[in-house]
């Protein structure tokens, strides 16, 4: 009998069940967990809550752990651990945050369609997301597998985009939403980061197509053309037959592959509260 009990969930993702992810990892769940992601790119565990301290050590077991945009912000932050991101719209001082707090911009921002880190090297290679709080209506989280979405790409389309590349930048989302206050020292803390349009997965050697709203310009082309190549390439990667919804429950653990897929949370009433903490590992170069 396999480690993990694996059921579908269309069109791509898995509910996985028959590990507690409470306890260590061992060698053998950590392959159970790699080999199901290869397959399924995101996986979704249920009525798994964990401490700070669990969801840290599991996902060290799956590599090494990626900061972010806290590298970027700082700031006051109500986790033990640096490397714990708050996806919420509650402050430091745990209270929920008024809609003009630099936070809620983040709240917007995280529900365009991205890949954790993609404006970095190295880049988020799992993300592992806990539902602490949700609110009643609203607030799901979506994903589309790229790799869906290069398989789906017309051959002239496959032919265009086989040797290009885009310039992903941290701070392109944030610019889109009218959230311009950084300094320079901050605009240029993070550099863009390159990466191929059409990827092959080192493991299971599918074909991706690497887009998100971090691409913003593409090698070679003007800012205008390339810009509109991306939203094209976006457009199509996120149509409904590549897209995996989730509806959140209260221990909810669901973690994604960044280099396979992207994701976007959805709209939700931000006078409510939605608390969710994630942790994310590094790619580590095949
Ligand atoms: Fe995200």
């Amino acid at each position: 009998m396999s480690i993990l009990n694996l059921k579908p969930l269309q069109p791509f993702a898995a509910e996985a069940s028959g590990i507690d992810l409470r306890e260590p990892l061992t060698p053998a769940r950590v392959k159970a967990v790699e080999d199901a992601m290869d397959v399924h790119a995101v996986l979704v565990f249920r009525n798994q809550p964990l401490t700070q301290d669990q969801q840290i050590a599991f996902a060290k077991a799956l590599g090494p752990l990626d900061l972010g945009l806290r590298k970027l912000k700082g700031g006051p932050h109500r986790f033990k651990y640096a490397e714990l991101a708050d996806i919420s719209n509650v402050k430091a001082d745990g209270e929920v945050a008024d809609r003009e707090h630099a936070k809620i911009v983040g709240n917007v921002a995280n529900q365009l369609w991205h890949s954790d880190s993609s404006f970095q090297k190295p880049r988020a290679k799992y993300s592992m997301l806990s539902a602490v709080t949700v609110p009643g209506f609203g607030g799901e989280t979506e994903f589309a597998d790229l790799r869906l979405a290069y398989d789906a790409l017309p051959q002239w389309r496959k032919d265009q985009v086989a040797n290009l590349q885009a310039r992903h930048y941290a701070l392109h989302s944030r610019f889109l939403l009218g959230d311009t206050n950084y300094s320079e020292e901050q605009r240029a803390s993070i550099p863009p980061a390159l990466w191929p349009l059409v990827q092959a997965d080192p493991r299971s050697g599918r074909k991706i197509l690497f887009v998100g709203i971090h691409a913003c310009e593409v090698e070679g082309m003007t800012v205008a053309e390339g810009r509109m190549l991306l939203a094209d390439l976006l457009e199509h990667a996120t149509q409904r037959e590549f897209v995996y919804r989730h509806h959140w429950q209260v221990g909810d653990l669901v973690m994604w592959d960044n280099t396979a897929t992207v994701h976007r949370g959805r709209w939700f009433d931000f006078t409510e509260r939605r608390e969710l903490r994630r942790a994310t590992t590094e790619e580590v170069p095949a």
